[in-house]
């Protein structure tokens, strides 16, 4: 197996971090991959915002959390309720990935940047995971309110599309869950 697709198997979902920063090296490399992720038309629609300040990722996530205790949503409050629940797993950094909407495929072209960035990252050694609760806070007015109270403000006119958290993983990667191999259709 050739080191791209090994990389690319053994990325997991990461959500127990040591709390050392991620160096600044590392960084421009992850951001170098994701800028060369394809983009529809090229447009490159993306901005990226790296959240590295601890009192600010605290706050951030204690907002998310009592976003999901106070949610309409069963399903949040229940995971929110559980001992030791952390929306950012203590992760030293985050990236959210916004773009403006009007793009052609704001959606797609961010969501390629991050599995990019996240690739890079585990070709360095360093986890990721995902954060979805950051995109479902910010679809909310309440969310958007702490997020710029927070001086979390985004380029004019640009939304949220893909949030995720790194840091090197606390413990080896775990076991990847069951993957399907049953979803291909090949017609000839
Ligand atoms: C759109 C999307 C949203 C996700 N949201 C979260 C999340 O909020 N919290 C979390 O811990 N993992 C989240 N994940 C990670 C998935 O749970 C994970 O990718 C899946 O269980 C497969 O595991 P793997 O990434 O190790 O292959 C998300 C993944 C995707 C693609």
């Amino acid at each position: 197996m050739n080191e791209t697709i090994s990389t690319i198997l053994r990325r997991r979902s990461v959500r127990s971090f040591l709390p050392d920063a991620i160096g600044q090296d590392e960084l421009d490399q992850m951001l170098e991959a994701a800028r060369y992720a394809p983009s529809a038309m090229n447009q490159q629609p993306w901005h990226f915002t790296v959240i590295r300040n601890p009192e600010l990722l605290l706050k951030l996530e204690d907002n998310c959390k009592s976003a999901f205790l106070e949610s309409n949503v069963a399903v949040l409050r229940e995971v929110a309720k559980q001992e030791g629940f952390c929306v950012f797993y203590h992760a030293p950094l985050m990236v959210i990935i916004s773009a403006d909407p009007g793009a052609i495929a704001a959606q797609y072209d961010c969501t390629l940047a991050m599995e990019n960035m996240m690739l890079a990252a585990v070709s360095l050694g360093i986890g990721s995971c995902w954060a979805h609760a950051v995109m479902m806070f910010h679809a909310t007015e309440k969310g958007k309110a702490i997020f710029r109270e927070l001086g979390l403000i985004f380029p004019e006119g640009h939304q949220p599309y893909a949030a995720a958290v790194f840091g090197w993983p606390e413990e080896p990667y775990p076991e990847a869950p069951p993957k399907n191999a049953d979803c291909v259709t090949i017609m000839e």
